[in-house]
């Protein structure tokens, strides 16, 4: 087919871009120039100007610059692992870590990040993931669970935490005003960053080429949870965390409304161990499962994909019958602040990673084009690929049913059902753990604000837990963000106050 080149409005596009594009064979972005209105070729030029050509280049040309380090060398199971605690004397160390987790939250140097950036593509809902209504009982969204976890903690400790939201350019706005319109759930405006990460064009896998959203925009997709260490690093929030006496940084994703938020134990594990980059991870359910798994390769911990684990060594058990490579990744780590600015410092020199994505464009004749098959290369860099570069790194063992249910997909064991039975069946578990009887088959929630653990339900009334309708365990401070229903114990009149 013949294409007309259209010559670009110069006065728009300046030489070295066209002459970027051209040697970059990418010419073909300003194939439609002559039908865009001022507006869209302004908007054009400037996504193409934010365009890193030679990185592109390179990315494109090798499908991905990571390294497949199992293949070079092979990993053996991780042997610095704090495993979940069976005997007095590991009890009397728990004690002593979370002791110590406490006292540097109590000092003011624990920060959070938050990264929220991702795009939720199986879970197909159309808002950020963060606003999901994951509360079973309430309908609170994944960022108000987490966002009270953040505000019990500052108040248990007498602290104030900074709270660190990555975004992206799908998910900032929509995530800045849900904050603001939901009285940031508590939290305090001056200690809540909002900061965005970068985004990068996506090629067709075929020709390296980057594909057009419509006739005046390039695809982009986010540069991955990795891309919080550049993105954090350009918002000058490493200035911030240090003028502000931080210097450990609880990482988690918005998908996990189990995760333990800043548990003192974990903190003190750290601080202990002397480590630079820590790790939670939870027992694999089988060899087959699908989660990234902990290794060691020459003395170094590393986290590699499922599929990157050769079927042998994933399948390789103990004499007892358990799996060598038993950990699986939590995606819940805590970094030395020192450590991510040395890491950033270095250019955020996490490797890339190409992911083939079905992605809808348009075609040389205009037409949005909705494939069949997976036709686009997107490229990520991933938070774990920092762990290898620590000098001293941690991996700590949880129990999955008490902090592990990531929302992911709209079916089976990551869907929104089975994360509501996960928080519904945890809150039964705190109410055991706190000598209480649960009513039978009726949903509970817990309020972060009522309990960060089974000791803070210790004196509830027992007798208002007998119910038939659904309990909603809240504190005396907790304040109605809810939409629907708009009041809590309206809808609920069993709920139970603290
Ligand atoms: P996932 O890799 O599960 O991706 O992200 P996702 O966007 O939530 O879902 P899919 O794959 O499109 O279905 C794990 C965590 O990393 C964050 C997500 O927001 C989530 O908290 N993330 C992912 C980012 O912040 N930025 C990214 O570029 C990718």
């Amino acid at each position: 087919m013949n294409h007309t080149l259209t010559r670009p409005n110069e006065s728009l596009v300046s030489s070295s871009l066209l002459e970027q594009l051209s040697s970059a064979g990418q010419q073909h972005l300003l194939r439609f120039w002559g039908e865009l209105s001022d507006d869209s070729r302004r908007e054009l030029v400037q996504q193409l100007s934010c365009v890193d050509w030679d990185q592109i280049g390179k990315l494109a040309e090798s499908k991905s610059s990571s390294q497949a380090s199992c293949a070079v060398t092979r990993p053996v199971p991780p042997n610095r692992v704090v495993r979940t605690v069976r005997t007095s004397q590991e009890r009397d160390q728990h004690d002593i870590a979370r002791a110590l987790g406490a006292e540097v939250l109590s000092a003011g140097r624990v920060a959070v990040i938050l990264v929220a950036g991702g795009q939720g593509t199986r879970l197909g809902f159309p808002q950020p993931k963060g606003m999901y209504p994951i509360g079973p009982v309430t309908g609170k969204s994944l960022f108000q669970v987490l966002a009270e976890k953040v505000v019990a903690t500052s108040h248990r400790y007498q602290t104030t935490i900074p709270y660190l939201v990555m975004t992206s350019d799908s998910t900032h706005e929509a995530t800045v005003k849900w904050f603001a319109e939901n009285g940031y759930f508590g939290l305090d405006p001056v200690d809540v960053y909002f900061f965005q990460q970068g985004c990068l064009p996506v090629v067709d896998s075929q020709t390296g080429k980057i594909l057009l959203a419509d006739k005046g925009r390039v695809c982009m997709s986010a540069d991955g949870h990795g891309g919080v260490l550049s993105a954090i690093k350009r918002a000058g929030l490493f200035e911030e965390l240090r003028s502000r006496g931080v210097d450990f940084l609880f990482y988690h994703q918005v998908d996990n409304p189990l995760v333990r938020v800043c548990d003192p134990a974990f903190l003190g594990y750290h601080v202990l161990h002397e480590s630079e980059a820590s790790t939670k991870v939870v027992a694999k359910r089988a060899a087959t499962e699908k989660v990234g798994v902990l290794v060691e390769i020459d003395g170094r911990t590393e986290i590699i994909e499922y599929s990157d684990l050769p079927a042998d060594l994933s399948s390789a058990c103990n004499a007892d019958g358990s799996l060598q490579f038993w950990a699986g990744n939590t995606a819940i780590h805590i970094f030395n602040r020192s450590f991510l600015e040395f890491v950033a410092a270095e250019g955020g020199e996490l490797p890339w990673h190409a992911a083939q994505k079905k992605t809808p464009f348009v075609d040389d004749r205009g037409q949005l084009v909705q494939p069949s098959y997976e036709n686009g290369l997107k490229f990520e860099r991933f938070i774990f690929d920092a762990l290898p570069l620590a000098d001293h790194a941690l991996i700590v063992e949880t129990e999955r049913a008490e902090e592990f249910a990531p929302l992911k997909g709209q079916e089976g064991e990551s869907s929104p059902a089975s994360v509501k039975r996960c928080m519904v069946e945890g809150a039964i578990e705190w109410l055991k753990a706190a000598g209480l009887q649960v009513p039978n088959g009726v949903p509970i929630e817990i309020s972060p604000l009522a309990a960060l653990g089974p000791d803070d339900l210790i004196g509830l009334p027992a007798d208002e837990l007998r119910s038939e309708l659904p309990v909603y365990i809240a504190a005396k401070t907790d304040v109605n963000y809810f939409e629907v229903p708009p009041s809590v114990e309206q809808a609920y009149p069993r709920t139970v106050p603290r």
